[in-house]
C-alpha cells in the first residue's frame, strides 16, 4: 500500500520507517528541508536504538522516500498518517492543534481518489470529527474516511513497540476502512497483536485515558515510596507484593523522580481540558498533575537533607539528565526543574549523560557538562544517579572515588543499598 506519513518527528518517522520494513511504499514529509536533506543521507534527527539501521535499509530498497512536497505526497498515495504535534498550547493548558488542522486543509485541497485519513498524533476528542468538517467543506463529494489510530511507542523503545505492539486500535465509524486498516496491520497482528476496532471518538480517547492511567500508577508508588521512606519499609517490596496481583500488574511501579517526557505532562494537562470542555471533573488526573508537579521539590528537600541543610559550594554530579534512558529527549525531564534550583542554592554541578551535552543548561551559571562517568564523579560530595542508564548500573564506586568518599542518591534504585554501604558510601535511594 502507498502510504503518507505528515511529520517526520518521532511518531511519524518511527511508524513511516517501520512500516516499510513491513513492504508498504512510504513517503514521509515534512516542512523542514534540511531535516529532509539529512534523513536523504541517512542521518536521523532524534535518538532511537535501532532507527537509523531501518531508515538506511529502506531507503536504499527504496520502499521509503522523503519529500517536501506534501501536496504531491498526498496525491500519490492511499493512506495518510498525520504525524504532527500537538503541543500544550502556550499560556494554557489544552493542545495546540494547529498543525493539524493546517495540514487537514492541504489533504483536503489534495484529494484526487479515495482516501483514508489517519491521525497518529495524540488528539483531543473530537479532533476526527473536526478534520471531517474541514475536508467536506474543501471536497463535498465525500472521497476519504477519517480514522483515528492512536499510538503507544515508548520512546528508546519504538521499533520493538511497533512491532510488538500490546494492541493496535482502529477508530472508525466505517466498515470498508477498517477492513483496509486490518489488512494494513495484519503483518503484527499474525504475530499475536491485539486488533480493536472502536468508534473514533473512543479511539481518541484510550489514547489520553492510557497515559493519563499510567501516570497515575507512576505519581501513586511514588507517593507510597514517600510513605515508606517515613516507615522504614523496602518500596521494592510493594512494588513486587502488588504488582503479582495480575488486576495491578507490575509495570510502571517503579518509583523514581517526577515523571516527565514529552507525553504524560502534555496528555494529562490536555484530558483536563476535554474534561472542562464537556463539564466533567477528572480530579483524580487533576491531583496526578499537582503531586508529580511538587515531586522535584520534594527530592530537593531530600538533597538538602542529605547534605545537612548546607548546598553552598557542594559540588553534586548527576548521571544522566534525560527524563529517561535510552533517549536524548530533555523535553519535562524532572533535572530541568531540580538543577536549576540546586545551582540558585549555591551548589555546583557537573553532569554526564550517555548522550552529551544538553543546550538546555548553557546559560546555567555552575553546570558544566563533563565526558565521562570518572572524570564527573572526581571530587564530588554528592552524585545523584537521575536516568537508568546501563551505562550507570555497575559502576565500581571504590575505584572511581580516590579515597574521597562521595554521598551517592540514587534516584532509581538501582543498587542493593547493603553492598554499597558495605563498601563505605553513605547510600540514599527511592522509598528504601
Ligand atoms: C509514553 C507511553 O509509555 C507510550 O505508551 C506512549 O505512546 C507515549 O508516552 C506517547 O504518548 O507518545 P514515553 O513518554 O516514551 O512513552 O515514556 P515512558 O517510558 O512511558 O516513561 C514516561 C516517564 O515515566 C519517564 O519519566 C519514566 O522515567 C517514568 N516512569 C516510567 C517511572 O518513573 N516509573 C515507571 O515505572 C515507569
Amino acid at each position: 500500500m502507498k502510504l503518507c506519513m505528515i511529520g517526520t518527528g518521532y511518531v511519524g518517522l518511527v511508524s513511516g520507517v517501520c512500516f516499510a520494513d513491513l513492504g508498504n511504499d512510504v513517503v514521509c514529509v515534512d516542512k523542514d528541508s534540511s531535516k529532509i536533506k539529512s534523513l536523504k543521507n541517512g542521518i536521523v534527527p532524534i535518538f532511537e536504538p535501532g532507527l537509523s539501521e531501518l531508515v538506511i535499509k529502506n531507503y536504499r530498497n527504496k520502499r521509503l522516500t522523503f519529500s517536501t512536497n506534501l501536496k504531491e505526497s498526498i496525491e500519490n498515495s492511499d493512506i495518510i498518517f498525520i504525524c504532527v504535534g500537538t503541543p500544550t498550547k502556550k499560556n494554557g493548558t489544552s493542545a495546540d492543534l494547529s498543525q493539524i488542522y493546517n495540514v487537514a486543509q492541504t489533504i483536503g485541497s489534495s484529494i484526487n481518489k479515495f482516501k483514508i485519513i489517519i491521525t497518529k498524533s495524540t488528539v483531543p476528542v473530537t479532533t476526527g470529527d473536526d478534520i471531517e468538517k474541514i475536508l467536506l467543506k474543501k471536497n463535498s463529494r465525500k472521497s476519504f474516511s477519517v480514522v483515528s489510530n492512536p499510538e503507544f511507542l515508548r520512546e528508546g523503545e519504538a521499533i520493538r513497540d511497533f512491532i510488538f505492539p500490546d494492541r493496535i486500535v482502529i477508530g472508525s465509524n466505517d466498515k470498508k476502512t477498517n477492513r483496509i486498516m486490518k489488512n494494513l496491520y495484519s503483518p503484527l497482528i499474525s504475530k499475536g497483536a491485539q486488533y480493536i476496532h472502536t468508534s473514533r471518538r473512543a479511539a481518541e480517547l484510550i489514547k489520553y485515558s492510557s497515559n493519563a492511567f499510567l501516570a497515575t500508577k507512576i505519581t501513586f508508588i511514588n507517593e507510597i515510596a514517600n510513605l515508606c521512606e517515613k516507615t522504614d519499609i523496602n518500596i521494592e517490596d510493594i512494588s513486587i507484593g502488588m504488582g503479582l496481583d495480575k488486576r495491578i500488574g507490575s509495570r510502571f511501579l517503579r518509583a523514581g523522580p517526577a515523571y516527565g517526557g514529552s507525553c504524560f505532562p502534555k496528555d494529562t494537562k490536555a484530558i483536563i481540558s476535554t474534561g472542562k470542555r464537556f463539564k466533567t471533573n477528572l480530579t483524580l488526573i487533576n491531583s496526578v498533575i499537582k503531586s508529580n508537579e511538587n515531586r522535584s521539590n520534594l527530592l530537593l528537600n531530600r538533597v538538602n537533607e542529605i547534605l545537612n541543610k548546607k548546598i553552598k559550594n557542594k559540588k553534586i554530579t548527576f548521571l544522566g539528565v534525560t527524563f529517561k534512558a535510552n533517549t536524548d529527549d530533555m523535553r519535562d525531564s524532572s533535572c530541568l526543574k531540580m538543577i536549576p534550583k540546586l545551582t540558585k542554592m549555591g551548589a555546583i554541578i557537573r553532569y554526564y549523560d550517555p548522550t552529551g551535552y544538553k543546550k538546555e543548561f548553557s546559560k546555567i551559571k555552575n553546570v558544566l557538562y563533563i565526558d565521562s562517568i570518572k572524570k564527573s564523579v572526581e571530587g564530588a560530595d554528592l552524585v545523584i544517579i537521575h536516568t537508568e542508564w546501563n551505562d550507570f548500573k555497575s559502576i565500581n564506586f571504590k575505584n572511581l572515588s580516590k579515597g574521597k568518599k562521595f554521598i551517592i542518591y540514587d534516584m532509581r534504585n538501582i543498587y542493593s543499598p547493603s553492598k554499597i554501604k558495605a563498601q563505605g558510601f553513605k547510600y540514599f535511594s527511592i522509598g528504601r
